[in-house]
């Protein structure tokens, strides 16, 4: 640049730069070691109650790894699905993907007042909070470990339109999905590797019934034990819980896949990933090799803890994880 001679010009140009490097928010960076000194043991206290919730409960794995998803796919992972509805607000947790569907927040509570304890104080954001704990989840069921930058903070606002209009549907076709996950940044591959996630955990009846009762692209045998517990009528059974992968629903692994080129996926969503279309080789090669599907799960959930957090004085860190 012009500014190898010794003018006050180039001083001033100098520190320009460095206060537009500084107070850009979009240079704003998480990081591992944003609560070093703030909250040394915040990882290691996450790490501890996540264990626990999960042998009370070993579903509560899975709740925790989608709470994380649907956070951050709706005005990036700012907790906004944490926030109650009052009477005079409305969040993303009423939303039709998350009511009666997303679980997990006693856990998420539970957390932050250990945390608060442990910190001296209100020191780590919620949002940061729901992060690591789907990270944890996933390792202490047996997943790929990955990091997680954290230093970002929780949103005074939530989006029901958001919430409804970004997360994916159970009925959602291929195209559907791949714009889905193309408008925040991810490739049809990351995509797949994400819906790998469905290693663990349950869905209602209402979620698969469709698919069980009408579709061709299934396994009969699988088809008619799913049917033996979610009732064909609307109505009936529709909160009956089915594990999203038979084979382990307590185990992160890559069965998932496994069990989509058999055509025992239980959502139409998941089958579609292994349907004659443009991610059936993805799906073979996750099935075949577990190694190459953890990498990609790990790379593309530290992606998705990227999706625009706030950050410095954005936002805020909640006391309360459930009211701004
Ligand atoms: C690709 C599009 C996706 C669709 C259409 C979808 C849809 C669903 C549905 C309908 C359920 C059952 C909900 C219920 O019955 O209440 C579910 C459960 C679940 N989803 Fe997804 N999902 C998708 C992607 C993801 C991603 C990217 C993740 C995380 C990275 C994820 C994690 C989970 C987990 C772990 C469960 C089980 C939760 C529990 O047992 O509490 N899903 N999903
Ligand atoms: C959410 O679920 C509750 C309890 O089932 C129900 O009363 C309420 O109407 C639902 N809210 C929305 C916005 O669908």
């Amino acid at each position: 640049m012009a500014c190898a001679t010794k003018s006050s010009l180039c001083l001033y140009l100098t520190l320009f730069i460095v206060m537009v490097t500084i107070s850009s928010p979009v240079s704003a960076q998480l990081s591992v070691s944003f609560y070093a000194n703030t909250c040394p043991s915040v990882f290691d206290t996450v790490r501890t109650a996540v264990r626990s919730a999960i042998n009370r409960e070993a579903r509560m794995g899975a709740s925790l790894l989608r709470m994380f998803f649907h956070d951050c796919f709706v005005n990036g992972c700012d907790a906004g699905i944490l926030l109650d509805d009052t009477a005079s607000f409305t969040g993303e947790k009423t939303a039709l993907p998350n009511n009666n569907s997303v679980r997990g927040y006693e856990v998420i509570d539970n957390i932050k007042t250990q945390l608060d304890r442990a910190c001296g104080g209100s020191v780590v954001s919620c949002a940061d909070i729901i992060a690591i704990s789907a990270r944890d989840s996933v390792v202490e069921l047996g997943g790929p470990s990955y990091s997680v930058p954290v230093g970002r903070r929780d949103a005074r606002t939530a989006s029901r339109d958001g919430a409804n209009s970004n997360l994916p549907g159970f009925s959602s076709n291929l195209d559907v999905l791949i714009s889905q996950f193309s408008n925040k940044g991810f490739t049809a591959r990351e995509m797949v590797a994400l819906s790998g996630a469905h290693t663990i955990g349950q869905a209602r009846c209402v979620t698969f019934r469709n698919r069980i009762y009408t579709e061709t692209n299934i396994d009969s045998a699988f088809a008619t034990s799913r049917q033996a517990n979610c009732p064909q009528a609307v109505g009936s059974g529709d909160d009956n819980l089915a594990p999203l992968d038979a084979q382990s629903p307590n185990r992160f692994g890559n069965n998932y896949f496994q069990a989509l080129t058999n055509r025992r996926g239980l959502l139409h969503s998941d089958q579609v990933l292994f349907n004659g279309g443009s991610t059936d080789s993805i799906v073979t090669t996750y099935s075949n090799d577990a190694t190459t599907f953890n990498t990609d799960f790990s790379n593309a959930m530290i992606k998705m803890g990227n999706l625009s957090p706030l950050t410095g004085t954005q936002g805020e860190v909640r006391t309360n994880c459930r009211r701004f």
